[in-house]
Formats: C-alpha cells, sequence, structure tokens
C-alpha cells in the first residue's frame, strides 16, 4: 500500500533537527516519524509530506524531497510564503490554496495517487480532508492536541476570546478540526479517554458522535526499544553511569549514596507536578529510609542550586522544588541533574533499575503517558498518576501493570512508591516491562493503523460538515462569532 502522512506543521529532515527545540517539533513529530517508519518496514510505501522553505536560519528544509533510513520519503511541498518558517498558528491560509493543490500536482507527476492518507493535527487532518474531496484519497485523522481544551484552559487565564484568537487562531483551528474529524473515514485516538474526553467536548457537536464505534480507533503510541530497551545500549553507556555516580556523589549524603532512587525525568512544568514528589518524601520516613530522589531535568544541570538556563516557567517550578526540599528536611536526599537526548536518559533508567529503582511520574493530568512506558521497558517499576492514560495503560481487567496514584495526596504518592521499592519490586518491573513489549511497541501501532487505514477507506465520509471557503479560495476569515458559538452552544 502506498500512504502519505500530512504534517504541515514543524518539519522533517534525516537528522531530525530542532527536535524538543521548538514547539512545533515535539512529541507529534516523534510520533509520524516512528508510525511511519514501522509501516515502511511491514513493506509499505511511505511519504511524509511537509513544508519545503528555504529560509537560511532553517536549511535543512530547502529541498523537495529526502529520506529517512529505513526508505520512509519526505515530501516536501510549498505552502505559503517559501522564504521563512512559520509557526503552525501561521499556517491555516495556505493549507488549500497552496499546500495541498502542490501535493495533488506532485503525486500528478509520478501518475498516481496515494491509496491512503492520514491527517495529523487539526492542520494536517483539514489538508487531508481536502486531498480526499480533490482526489478521493480516503484518510484517517489523529488530533493529537484538540483546541478545544487548550482554548478552555487560556481563557480561564482571564484573557479575552480575541486576544487568544489572534495570537492562537481558534476559530480557524476548531473549524478545521470539525471538518478534519467529520471528512475521515476513521479518527485514530491513544486512549479511550482522549476519544471520551477530547472528541466529546461541545465544540465538535454535529461534527462527531463519540459513541459512534464505527468513526474511532484506539490505536496507542509505542516505545522505542531499539533505545529504552532493557537490553538496548548508549553508544556510551559507562560514561553517562559516571556521570550519574559523579551527581549522586555532588548531591546525595555519603551515607546514602547506595540506596535505589525514585527518579522522576519530565519538563519542570506546573502540569507535570514534580514538587508532589518531595512533599511525598517528606511526608514518609519509610520512604526516606528507602530511597533517595532524583529528578533528570533536561539541559538543567545543577537546578537545585542555580537557576543557569532555565525559562520562566521552570523557575517558578524550582523555586517552590526548593522549598519543599528545604522544608521537608530533605537536602542530601535528594538529586537533580541534566543528561542530554532519549539515548542517555535511557542508559540512566537501565542504571537505577539495576538498583531496583523506581520511576514516578505525578502529572496531574498526563493525556497519554509514553514516559512510564519508556521506563518501564528499561526495567524500572513504575508509579503513576491515575489522572489519564496510565489508568489504561498500567492496569487492565487482567491485572497491574505499575502502580496508580492521586496526583494531589502526597500521602498516597508515598505508599504507591512504598510499595513499589518493596517486595514487589521485581513482580511490578518484570509485569511492566512485559506490558510494553505486549501492547506499546511502535509495530503494534503502525498494525493498528493498517486496520484503522482499511476501515477508513470503507468509511470514507466528506462534506458532511463543509469546507469553509476561507481555507480554499480566500473567502472573509471564520468570524468570532462562529468561535463564540463554537465554545458556548
Ligand atoms: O509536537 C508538538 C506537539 O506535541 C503537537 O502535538 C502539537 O503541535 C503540540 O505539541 C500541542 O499543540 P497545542 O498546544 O497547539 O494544542
Amino acid at each position: 500500500m502506498h500512504l502519505a502522512f500530512l504534517n504541515p506543521q514543524g518539519n522533517f529532515d534525516p537528522e531530525d533537527s530542532y527536535w524538543t527545540e521548538h514547539p512545533d517539533f515535539g512529541g507529534q513529530l516523534v510520533y509520524v516519524k516512528n508510525v511511519a517508519l514501522a509501516l515502511a518496514d511491514l513493506g509499505h510505501q511511505v511519504d511524509i509530506i511537509t513544508r519545503r522553505i528555504e529560509d537560511p536560519d532553517w536549511p535543512e528544509f530547502a529541498a523537495a524531497e529526502d529520506a529517512y533510513d529505513g526508505g520512509v520519503r519526505i515530501l516536501r511541498v510549498d505552502c505559503g510564503d517559501s522564504s521563512a518558517f512559520l509557526r503552525k498558528e501561521d499556517l491555516w491560509p495556505y493549507l488549500g490554496r497552496d499546500w495541498v493543490p502542490g501535493i495533488v500536482a506532485h503525486y500528478a507527476g509520478e501518475g498516481k495517487m496515494p491509496d491512503a492518507a492520514t491527517g495529523h493535527y487539526g492542520d494536517g487532518g483539514l489538508a487531508t480532508a481536502l486531498l480526499q474531496k480533490a482526489s478521493g484519497v480516503p484518510f484517517t485523522f489523529t488530533g493529537h492536541s484538540l483546541g478545544a481544551q487548550k482554548f478552555d484552559k487560556l481563557l480561564a487565564g482571564g484573557e479575552s476570546m480575541e486576544a487568544l484568537d489572534a495570537e492562537y487562531r481558534f476559530a480557524r483551528r476548531l473549524e478545521a478540526e470539525r471538518t478534519a474529524m467529520n471528512h475521515a473515514g476513521m479518527v485514530i485516538t491513544s486512549t479511550t479517554q482522549e476519544r471520551q474526553e477530547q472528541y466529546g467536548h461541545r465544540a465538535y457537536r454535529g461534527a462527531i458522535d463519540t459513541s459512534d464505534d464505527a468513526s474511532f480507533s484506539v490505536v496507542p503510541p509505542g516505545v522505542a526499544l531499539d533505545v529504552f530497551g532493557a537490553d538496548a545500549r548508549h553508544a556510551n553507556e559507562s560514561e553517562v553511569q559516571r556521570l550519574v555516580a559523579d551527581r549522586l556523589v555532588r548531591d546525595i549524603a555519603p551515607d546514602r549514596r547506595d540506596l535505589p532512587v525514585v527518579v522522576a525525568s519530565s519538563r519542570l512544568d506546573p502540569k507535570k507536578n514534580p514538587v508532589a514528589l518531595a512533599d511525598a518524601f517528606a511526608a514518609s520516613r519509610t520512604l526516606q529510609d528507602a530511597a533517595n530522589l532524583v529528578f533528570i531535568t533536561g539541559a538543567l544541570d545543577d537546578p537545585l542550586r542555580s537557576d543557569a538556563g532555565a525559562g520562566d516557567i521552570e523557575l517558578d517550578v524550582l523555586r517552590d522544588l526548593r522549598a519543599a526540599v528545604t522544608a521537608g528536611g530533605l537536602t542530601g536526599n535528594v538529586a537533580a541533574f541534566g543528561v542530554q537526548g532519549q539515548a542517555a536518559l535511557s542508559a540512566v533508567y537501565r542504571y537505577f533499575a539495576s538498583r531496583r529503582s523506581v520511576f514516578a511520574l505525578t502529572a496531574l493530568y498526563e493525556p497519554f503517558g509514553l514516559a512510564p512506558l519508556e521506563a518501564a521497558a528499561a526495567g524500572l517499576a513504575v508509579v503513576a498518576t491515575r489522572n489519564g492514560g496510565p489508568s489504561e495503560s498500567l492496569v487492565d481487567e487482567d491485572g497491574e501493570y505499575g502502580v496508580l496514584v492521586d496526583p494531589t495526596d502526597p500521602v498516597d504518592i508515598a505508599a504507591g512508591l512504598e510499595r513499589a521499592l518493596g517486595p514487589e519490586w521485581d513482580d511490578l518491573a518484570a509485569a511492566g516491562r512485559r506490558r510494553v513489549l505486549d501492547r506499546y511497541t511502535w509495530d503494534r501501532t503502525a498494525e493498528g493503523y493498517l486496520e484503522a487505514i482499511e476501515s477508513a477507506a470503507e468509511n470514507r465520509r466528506r462534506d458532511l460538515v463543509p469546507i469553509h471557503p476561507y481555507f480554499t479560495d480566500g473567502a472573509p476569515d471564520i468570524a468570532m462569532d462562529r468561535l463564540r458559538d463554537l465554545s458556548y452552544s
């Protein structure tokens, strides 16, 4: 089968330049690349289609064609002013007027349209709906993150609708998402909760029915086992181990350095709620006796003592974290340091797994939760928030693959950590690892996509929600009244 992945935002190149350095180069690109490669591995012809630009600040994206090792083509098609990188919020005017006609022309030049497409985020979703309309190519839609929830959250922060729309283009985004989910032959979500909660938002009423099983396919993403597997090896595994040992010497009291650890690795973001781990330690003498607490902090090497490299949000979290460590009498029990890149992180996990350690994620809400699964693959026992994806990935009717905790309750977190560090460690670590190998690999994701794509071809729908003419022929922009209607109806 010949498949096209439409992902206009960010960009792709064989070196994965800018990943995590820019908001449009985050988890979505990792996801698209991995699903595409896994499908190519199964023998399918796969293209990732993104945007061509000749911007000297982004020189990697000037060629019309590139490829990932593994046989996935990267096709870059002009979309608006091709002399500049555009952030995803600025792409809307050009998708239907420029980008999709360019994609159709490209395939016409090759003499054949792909058999099916898959659209990513509202922008890629709108584009696949337009491609289907222009050339009959059926498609699946993967929203990744829907605009309505983000709009609600930002509105609650007190900014006006007009200001938020000017910055984030919510009227265009919601309209595009409605079109994408309505025209798609199948909508792909990572969890059942995502289907119910995100697509059940009032802004999507009349575009999709979350009780309709024929519209949805739950296909979880996977863990990169070549990086995070317990048997994988970083090119400099022992160097990473030495770095960890050095940092423990720097931060942890001498008589405690051989203890297991509770390791957390997430952005220093209030949503990830890392301070709750320090509060949990402060609340439990048993926990303090059993383990140290370690934060892996990306580019920040000594964030308990130094502000160097931290942005405003990280500084807010650090202030609270330092205060919690001091107030809880935890100095010498807590380490925080950075390692760069996924391969080094996985080496850290393996090092701590060999000391019977536990990975912890106490986010207030975690939509899917790939990080706990990566840690489980590397051999750590896992404790994770009960709010969101981990409640599906770490527990099912057959058993428990990690410990779920209430992220707002330090006593419950402490109890979960004590359990995972105790005699159940071997069973939990083995069950978590098995769970990932059985259910959360990119190969499984690719198989899920193939099934969804086949159903999409049978279900193919179009024109139920008309495509707004703003996207196609430069008609007046989508009005603020429409945004008001969608968010209040
Ligand atoms: O790759 C970045 C990502 O993970 C994408 O899914 C999406 O672009 C973004 O984060 C979240 O989008 P938003 O904040 O616009 O909802």
